[in-house]
């Protein structure tokens, strides 16, 4: 479908309430200056576990449909969804068996296109979750590619012969631990994976991939999709030459075993911004965000927002939040270090979790899990919120018995396991989630955490973040001014937010100790009283004060 119809689409379907005087001011497409995604917050949905509909356990597209509202109250401006497309589910979604359609656990393509036009309906965008760098091997192109050496399809994929011993190729490893390669009996060579032997990588270097998995992207812009999450960006493009990996003399017992070596030949490569430059070609033609999942050190990062004749993703996403220890000088000396190495016009994000990672209020806490939320939603930049995170859960205790996650279960025991962060959303007392069993257990402390109970709480988590989103809303200054000053003062982070001659100041109390604060007037408190103290900054309090 041609971009035009797209647009005829867009403006059919979302015209009225993106335009609606309302949202001015709310969100960024009015101003025409301003990408839509800048001012935006985006909810990741894990979808199996947000809201099962018709009670099979698993989550899916009609149960996000009747939960949208509970979306559009919290006060996010769009939605990311991790994979919905056909799937084995050998890694929950993240083994895509055909790019174009939708799995029957989570609906129809009609299905798709309802909820779609509901969440325009009420000015929430739709981001979707596009899995480049691996179809799954049930996908119909890998069974033509390892169905011979001569099939069409056969480079494809990323053949190689086995090393002269007949083991595999070369010394890459899988970030789920043991080789990055498979051996087909079949043909007699190995291809490569850098997850599981189920995920295939496709060959990006070969055309006629690039074209068909555009075509892929195409298909959901046409069908009126606001942008795309794009999973391991960073990975989708190997050295040529596949030399071996050099060996990471930091490796010790329990860390994951990809860490045995640095991924430098088997991950990104500079061939890989060229391909990030034509999606985004195609991405701005439909006004569309693309985030791109890469777990690389800041500078690295940084190259995938592209040059100025080659744009890359909009958002390449920004892990430092995940990746830092909890203390106000590491944030600083982190947020400055991202700020200042932003290359032109390059919009920052922030990301306080995901499906992969353990949750914010386990690695800090539930008080400091308060401040991390007023930390993310004052940041400069877009923020990503995880589901569940809104309402401070923990991560989930899964019984040995339960596990599903294959990472848990190839590594066992090591804490890489990612199900405590996947179980379903609580949304009553008695869980409200399905009306079968879950796929995963609710954990039963997640229970008395429920959106019900928090609601119609003031000192909830959930009404915190209610206010923050709100808050942020309606005042440029937070959404998108600009930032300066921030700096550690013992266990207090501070920085300023700032639009024109208006200024907020963030304190953020990381520490057990009050200390004396600034005397401008609070106008948020994280601090479950919603009551800030004139004068001090309680332990595990966040302020946001009105300067100027
Ligand atoms: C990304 C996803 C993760 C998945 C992996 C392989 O890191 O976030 O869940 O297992 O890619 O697709």
């Amino acid at each position: 479908m041609t971009s035009d119809f797209n647009r005829m689409h867009r403006e059919t379907y979302c015209a009225e309430p993106f335009a609606s005087p309302e949202r001015i001011g709310r969100v960024t497409i009015v101003s025409s200056a301003q990408p839509w995604w800048e001012a935006a917050t985006i909810y990741q949905i894990y979808p199996r576990s947000f809201a099962d509909s018709n009670g099979d356990g698993v989550g899916d597209l009609n149960g996000i449909a009747d939960r949208l509202d509970y979306l559009a109250d919290l006060g996010i401006d769009a939605i990311w969804i991790s994979p919905i497309f056909p799937s084995p589910m050998a890694d929950f979604g993240y083994d895509v068996a055909d790019y174009t359609d939708i799995d029957p656990r989570f609906g129809t393509l009609a299905d798709f296109d309802v909820l779609l036009t509901k969440a325009h309906a009420i000015g929430l965008r739709v981001l979707l979750d596009f899995v480049p760098n691996h179809s799954s091997d049930r996908h119909a192109w890998f069974q033509q590619s390892r169905s011979s050496r001569d099939n069409p399809k056969r480079d494809w994929y990323i053949w190689r012969d086995p090393a002269p011993d007949g083991g595999p190729p070369n010394n890459w490893i899988s970030d789920f631990g043991g080789p990055a390669w498979t051996f087909d009996e079949a043909t007699g060579q190995y291809y490569s994976r850098a997850f599981l032997p189920e995920q295939p990588d496709l060959n990006w270097r070969n055309p006629h991939v690039r074209a068909a998995m555009l075509d892929a992207m195409r298909f959901w812009f046409g069908r009126g999709v606001d942008g795309f999450r794009l999973d391991v960006l960073w990975h989708i493009v190997k050295h040529a030459d596949f030399p071996d990996n050099p060996v990471n003399d930091a490796y010790r017992d329990g860390m994951g075993e990809m860490h045995r070596v640095h991924q430098l030949h088997s991950t990104d490569q500079p061939e890989v911004h060229a391909i990030a430059a034509e999606m985004r070609d195609l991405a701005d033609t439909h006004g569309a965000v693309l985030v791109g999942e890469i777990y690389l050190p800041v500078p690295k990062l940084m190259t995938y927002y592209g040059s100025a004749n080659a744009p890359g993703v909009h958002l390449p996403f920004n892990f430092q939040l995940i990746e830092a220890n909890w203390n106000a000088a590491e944030l600083a000396q982190r947020i400055t270090e991202y700020e200042a190495a932003l290359p032109p016009g390059g919009w920052p994000n922030w990301v306080l979790g995901n499906h992969d990672r353990p949750r914010i209020a386990t690695r800090v806490g539930s008080a400091q899990a308060r401040v991390a939320a007023m930390l993310l939603l004052t940041l400069r930049g877009t923020p990503t919120l995880y589901q569940g995170d809104e309402l401070g859960l923990p991560d989930a205790q899964v019984p040995p018995d339960r596990v599903q996650d294959p990472r848990e279960l190839r590594e066992p025991g090591i804490g890489l396991g990612r199900d405590p962060v996947r179980t379903p959303l609580p949304w009553t007392g008695e869980g409200g989630f399905s009306t079968g069993d879950p796929w995963l257990p609710i954990d039963p402390k997640h229970l008395s955490l429920n959106v019900a109970a928090q609601s119609d709480d003031p000192a909830s988590m959930l009404t915190l973040y209610r206010r923050l989103l709100a808050l942020r809303r309606a005042t440029p200054a937070l959404a998108t001014g600009a930032i300066d000053g921030v700096k550690a003062e013992g266990d207090v982070l501070r920085y300023d937010r700032s639009d024109g001659p208006t200024r907020y100041r963030i304190l953020l109390n990381l520490g057990d100790t009050a200390v004396p604060r600034d005397p401008a007037d609070a106008i948020l408190t994280t601090d479950p009283s919603g009551t800030a103290d004139p004068d001090m900054l309680r332990p595990a309090e966040g302020l946001i004060l009105k300067v100027s």
